[in-house]
């Protein structure tokens, strides 16, 4: 198995490359470096290129003797999407069917893409299923959703070995806590709420404190980036020529931003000042996956992804690396 992971040198990615390389796997990365970062991977198997310049990535296949893709590369901001939603199709879309495009030229028959619970319509008040009803709020998941589509075309009219993973929160770190989530403008609740607890920023944002759910603030499901990388060599794995399959990838446990703003208290054994914000336009009350088919057909079982483990491994990231491990700078308190 030789697999390229577009977009391999952002947070999930280069989890994905480092699982994959300490299986002894043949993997390589092309990535824009426009998000990640080029001191996440090795560095003679980066290639810098854009998914959108379908001969470069045609060429990099070649030139790797690439026989698997796993496809994360994306712009990844829910709010950034509705202001620029052109940006997103470009991108998410017209890059994905720019590479669909260079795989075919090259013969590579087999990708796993990352796509996301952003595709499901809200109101769920218990886990969601891959079945249930598919409505995406913003252009971020209706771009994804568009990729689903296409991988589904290229299953039935060429064959292709096609398996779309709808992660819900990626969260943590790699065990020893020298790689981790490392976004130049983060959004997401878990590095926000360490940053506060370790003083790098002035407190945590809590969007939405009227919703309808126990304590009042939303409900995710996050599950560890070292759980995802174990999915996606088994979803690697099980794939199937002409066949396109869709699985979640969560913990299958709700907890709350509260929740994990007391387990950030509880591990770092420090007060972290805290606001409630207005909710954000696209944001559902509660997102929580059923990971049955998950469990059953990959026979993948989340071992990293409870809220404590995860509070520890991004504390031990952030607290010692960082972003500035990357880029040599400090995260501007805000
Ligand atoms: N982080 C999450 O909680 C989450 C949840 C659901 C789905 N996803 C999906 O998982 C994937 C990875 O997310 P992430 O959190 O690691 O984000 P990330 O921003 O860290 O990684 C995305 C990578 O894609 C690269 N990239 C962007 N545009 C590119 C282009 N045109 N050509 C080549 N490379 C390009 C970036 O430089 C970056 O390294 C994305 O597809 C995202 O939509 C993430």
């Amino acid at each position: 198995m030789r697999i390229l992971l577009t977009g391999g040198a952002g947070y999930v990615g280069s989890a994905c490359f480092r699982h994959f390389r300490r299986q002894g796997i043949e993997a390589f990365v092309l990535d824009d470096l426009s998000e990640g970062h080029a001191g996440a991977v090795e560095a003679d198997r980066l290639d810098v290129a854009d998914i959108r310049d379908t001969d470069a990535v045609a060429a990099i296949l070649r030139r790797r003797g690439i026989d698997h893709v796993v496809h994360l590369a994306a712009l990844i901001s829910v709010p950034d999407s509705i202001t620029d939603p052109a940006g997103y199709w470009s991108v998410n879309t017209a890059g994905s069917m720019s590479l669909l495009e260079a795989m075919r030229a090259e013969g590579v028959g087999r990708i796993v893409f990352s796509s996301t619970a952003a595709v499901y319509a809200h109101g769920f008040d218990r886990p969601i299923r891959e079945d249930d009803p598919i409505a995406p709020a913003t252009p971020y998941g209706a771009s994804k959703l568009a990729v689903e589509h296409l991988l589904e075309g290229y299953a039935t009219g060429y064959g292709m070995a096609a398996t779309a993973l709808r992660y819900f929160n990626a969260a943590g770190a790699d065990l020893d806590g020298r790689h981790g989530e490392a976004h130049r403008r983060e959004s997401h609740a878990i590095p926000l709420v360490v940053e506060a607890a370790l003083g790098n920023r002035a407190g945590f944002d809590v969007y939405g404190g009227e919703w309808d759910t126990p304590d009042g603030s939303c409900i995710r499901d996050f599950v560890s980036v070292i759980d995802l990388a174990d999915a996606h060599l088994r979803a690697l794995k099980r794939a199937r020529p002409g066949v396109m399959a869709r699985y979640n990838l969560g913990s299958g446990t709700g907890t709350s931003v509260r929740e994990i703003l007391a387990a950030a208290e509880a591990v770092t054994g420090r007060p972290v000042p805290s606001q409630v914000k207005p909710a954000r336009p696209g944001d559902p009350a509660r997102l929580i996956a059923d990971t049955t088919r998950a469990r059953t057909e990959l026979g993948w079982t989340p071992r990293h992804s409870d809220a404590q483990s995860l509070l520890s491994a991004a504390i031990a990231w952030h607290g010692s690396y960082g972003l500035d491990h990357y880029l040599g700078t400090r995260i501007a308190a805000e």
